[in-house]
């Protein structure tokens, strides 16, 4: 939540801030703002509510003076709501110095009684001012706008990123992270500041991380960072593993558009160089490789999509490796004093990285003693960092709020993590392994086969269901997962009320919510599995077509069964059951961005939502 960008350097600097501002816009789209440091020595800001296209609009209409140092942000409205006077940057030392900010400042009340009862003023109901201000008044009295930051930060409580520059520093820009995330890009005679790579990753591929609680003072010539007690500390560069170009639409309409054509791709980043002979190779995960080998009990951590990708990994995991799983939301896991023992594994499923809930859930966990795998996408994020092992998806960048593709890649390494903890215990012989990793290899070809299949179609029928107040979806075993994450797209992206059920329990309630007319999707099994699961959907089908419901049924090509109680039936390929949701997943994908574009809605940045939550 909120983008943060800083700049030093010979180019120019707005345009280095709204370029980095634009492609970290999927943080937070209620208002935007910069400051810029001018040539003529003036630090001038302009923000705004609302897009960053309306600020960009603005100075267009009325320019900025340019400059070599520059802060800018993209805001997700906490403390205030997204009016012009809460955006960022706030300003304190007499509008000499410029702060952002992302996170929450929680003991920002009492900070804020004190800076009153000395006399300074607040033009904004933010926590943010209140860093401003102090941040200015310790500069005022030492000159040093490294040390004045190190000495604001001791006092604030809560999670933030804070830049700051001033005016009587040209060519400096000084950044501050406790539990939100911030990153350094390094250029030739420039340096660069952002909430993650994506901020400059057109200047420059070059990066580093910064850890917590650390200090990071950039020139154009130099990279300084410091622990909080100002000692010096070893920082770690890595390159950026993709281009630009990647996260830009390229012509697409729509990120999301683009990124749900790209899920075949992504399943196949993920397995590149994974898997070789029939065997599952994880190199990755020597750190904990002796836990592997003895591991009693998985608990899977995440929020939202990253969730429903955790619980089909809790069905492969137990059927493959033989260990027991447990699949919980992060902000419910820390809360709720977990048995953990060393034994214990637990696998976070974070796009961002930067998740505050699951972050908050990793410390819990090695606090009480587990130790932690990340299945993350994002390289320089925080909750890697942070754990003992991380599983990269190699998705490369997501930019929709909504996740897609990142889905699809996520249960594609969770199914990896699985084979390879089966090879290590011996739960499945090397020709068990070995056809499932056949059934992996295979999922790129066939997600490109549903998209070919189901795209246009759901396109034709999607806009005459624009109208359509509540849709349930309904799936079986590993179709559950599924229901729940067509149901979650719908909500966030088409705001349709959308609820996803395991059809066994549809008769234990929710069946009393059909009325004739009830649109319900139904994730159907292939027949051709060997369970008995395709009948007793089909059974449910029935069940609720006698009450009314138009069904949606997503069937294998070929299941004619679904044919007679199926108002529309969309086709998917054979794949043995635990491989079916990743490619069942796909049209409910489509469904909901083709009913959110019908009702003329913004499918990237849907309201009151940001794609990287990093607020408990
Ligand atoms: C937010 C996004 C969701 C995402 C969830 C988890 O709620 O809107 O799309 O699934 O965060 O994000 P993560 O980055 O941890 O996967």
């Amino acid at each position: 939540m909120c983008g943060i960008v800083g700049y030093v350097g010979p180019n120019s600097t707005i345009d280095v801030l709204l370029g980095g501002l634009k492609r970290l816009e999927y943080r937070g789209y209620d208002s935007a703002g910069i400051a810029v440091l001018t040539d003529g020595g003036e630090l001038g800001t302009r923000k705004r509510a609302g897009k960053l296209g309306i600020l960009a609009e603005d100075l267009t209409a009325a320019p900025l003076n340019d400059g070599h140092t520059g802060i800018g942000h993209t805001r997700w409205a906490t403390h205030g709501g997204p009016t012009d006077g809460n955006a960022h940057p706030h300003l304190g030392d007499g509008g000499k110095l410029a702060l952002i900010h992302n996170g929450i400042i929680e003991n920002f009340a009492e900070l804020k009684q004190e800076l009153l009862d000395r006399g300074e003023t607040f033009s904004s109901e933010t926590d943010t001012e209140v860093a401003a201000l102090l941040v200015g008044e310790v500069f005022r009295e030492t000159g040093d706008l490294t040390q004045a930051l190190r000495r604001v930060v001791a006092r604030l409580e809560g999670a933030f990123t804070l830049l700051v520059m001033h005016q009587d520093r040209p060519g400096v820009v000084v950044g501050a992270r406790r539990n939100s995330p911030l990153v350094i890009g390094l250029g030739e005679g420039e340096n660069f500041l952002g909430s993650d790579v994506a901020a400059f990753v057109e200047h420059t591929k070059r990066a580093m991380e910064i850890g917590q609680d650390q200090i990071v003072t950039i020139t154009p010539d130099g990279v300084e960072v410091t622990d909080f007690a100002g000692n010096e500390v070893p920082t770690r560069e890595f390159e950026v593993a993709w281009d630009a170009s990647a996260a830009e639409k390229g012509g697409w309409p729509s990120f999301m558009k683009k990124e749900i054509s790209e899920e075949p791709e992504a399943v196949a980043k993920t397995l590149l160089g994974r898997v070789h002979d029939g065997r599952v190779t994880l190199p990755e995960l020597a750190a904990i490789g002796e836990l592997l080998d003895g591991v009693d009990r998985i608990v899977v951590i995440a929020c939202g999509t990253a969730a429903y990708a955790g619980m089909l990994g809790k069905y492969a995991l137990e059927a493959w490796a033989r260990v027991p799983v447990d699949v919980e939301l992060s902000h419910e896991f820390r809360y709720r004093d977990p048995v953990l023992s060393p034994t214990t594994l637990v696998v976070s499923v974070s796009q961002s990285g930067e998740t505050m809930d699951t972050l908050m859930a990793v410390k819990y966990a090695k606090e009480r003693g587990a130790r932690t795998l990340s299945i993350c996408n994002t390289q320089g994020s925080t909750i890697p960092r942070e754990s003992d092992a991380v599983l990269y998806i190699h998705a490369g960048p997501e930019v929709a709020v909504a996740s897609t593709k990142a889905f699809v890649a996520q249960v594609t390494a969770l199914y990896l993590l699985g084979l390879d903890i089966a090879q290590r215990r011996g739960t499945m012989d090397a020709d068990a392994v070995a056809a499932q990793v056949e059934e992996l290899q295979n999922i790129p070809a066939k997600l490109d086969q549903v998209l070919e299949s189901t795209a246009t179609r759901i396109a034709e029928f999607a806009p005459w269901l624009g109208d359509t107040q509540s849709v349930l979806f309904l799936g079986r075993h590993v179709g559950y997962p599924v229901a729940l994450e067509g149901a979650l797209k719908l909500k966030e992206i088409a705001y349709i009320h959308a609820e996803g059920f395991a059809a066994g329990e549809l008769k234990h309630g929710p069946i009393a919510l059909i009325e004739p007319g009830q649109l319900v999707i139904v994730l159907v099994p292939s027949p051709r599995h060997d369970d008995s699961l395709h009948p007793k959907v089909v059974s449910n089908i029935q069940e609720i077509r006698a009450r009314g419901a138009r069904v949606i049924a997503i069937a294998e090509v070929g299941d004619v069964a679904v044919v007679p109680y199926a108002d529309e039936v969309i086709r998917i390929p054979f794949a043995a059951p635990l491989f079916e949701p990743i490619l069942g997943v796909v049209p409910l994908h489509i469904f909901a961005m083709e009913l959110a574009s019908a009702k003329g809605l913004d499918v990237d940045q849907p309201r009151n939502l940001a794609k990287s939550v990093t607020v408990e």
